[in-house]
């Protein structure tokens, strides 16, 4: 892997594997963080598909994979969408050794906790996601969600969050009621639906975007879906590594 940007003596161009402790010095959240810090890690393929036959497997490789497991390694949260639960059949985040003493130092447990945003709580509350975690895993909905779903989720282990008045979440709620559990390092994995609703709110700190380099055609979705904002929001790049073809980028919210 090569750093592209920030130019400086050191990215001089050498391509090497980066170890996993480069990669989370790179990707490092900001220190001292008073509210919560929100990053989104996604994949597009170059024509902008979030998605192929509904997966984002195949537009990612093995270093993407690296720098995914590196995010959640230094995250205190995951905080994703309902869809992609199911259509990825998510499973508990792993306790990494190659993280273990950076968390412990942060002061973080041994693995970020999985934070599903659900309005019908429509999700499968016997997968080891809900039963097996190493943290509890949260189910963020609104104050209207099914009740039976409700004591169903409690039932699994899950602790149900209300961030909102009707069915759904409000997003900058979701991000304080996080916050208040001291769960400021957050990462979004998408989806599309969800990402949209962040960015929309103006609640977006950071984009980590891989631009996988392929094309795909047809007409999945983006990496954010919804209703498009009143003028566009204007992002930072921070930094670009690169490796075999693939971008690694990093934008701030200015
Ligand atoms: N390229 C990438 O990096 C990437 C990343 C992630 C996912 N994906 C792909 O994206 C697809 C799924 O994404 P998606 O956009 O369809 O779905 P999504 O954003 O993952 O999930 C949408 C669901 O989340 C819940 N939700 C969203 N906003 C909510 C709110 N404000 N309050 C309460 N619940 C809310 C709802 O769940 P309920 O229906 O349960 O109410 C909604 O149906 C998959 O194909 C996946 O492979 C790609």
């Amino acid at each position: 892997m090569r750093r592209l940007l920030p130019v400086t003596d050191q990215s001089s161009g050498e391509d090497r594997e980066w170890s996993l402790d480069e990669l989370a010095d790179a990707y490092a959240y900001p220190d001292a963080l008073e509210g919560a810090w929100l990053r989104a890690n996604m994949v597009s393929s170059l024509d902008g598909a979030a998605q192929h036959d509904g997966r984002s497997q195949p537009l990612s490789s093995d270093t993407d994979m690296r720098i995914f497991g590196t995010l959640r390694g230094l995250a205190d949260a995951v905080v994703v969408g309902a869809e992609t639960v199911r259509l990825e059949g998510y499973r508990p985040a792993r306790a990494r050794e190659a993280f273990a003493e950076r968390r412990a130092a942060a002061g973080q447990g041994p693995a970020p906790a999985i934070a599903v945003v659900s309005a019908s709580l429509n999700l499968d509350f016997s997968l080891p996601l809900f039963t097996e975690p190493l943290v509890p895993t949260l189910v963020l909905t609104g104050a209207a969600a099914p009740q039976d779903r409700v004591r169903e989720a409690e039932k699994s282990g899950a602790e149900v969050v209300v961030a909102g008045d009707g069915p759904g979440v409000d997003p900058p709620r979701a991000l304080r009621a996080l916050a208040e559990r001291g769960l400021r390092r957050l990462l979004t994995e998408g989806g599309p639906r969800l990402l949209g609703q962040f960015a929309a709110s103006g609640v977006l700190d950071e984009l980590c975007l891989t631009v996988s380099p392929m094309l795909t055609v047809g007409d999945a979705q983006r990496i954010t879906g919804g209703p498009g904002l009143a003028v566009p929001e204007r992002f930072a790049p921070t930094s670009v590594l690169e490796e075999a073809g693939f971008l690694f980028t990093r934008y701030r919210r200015i």
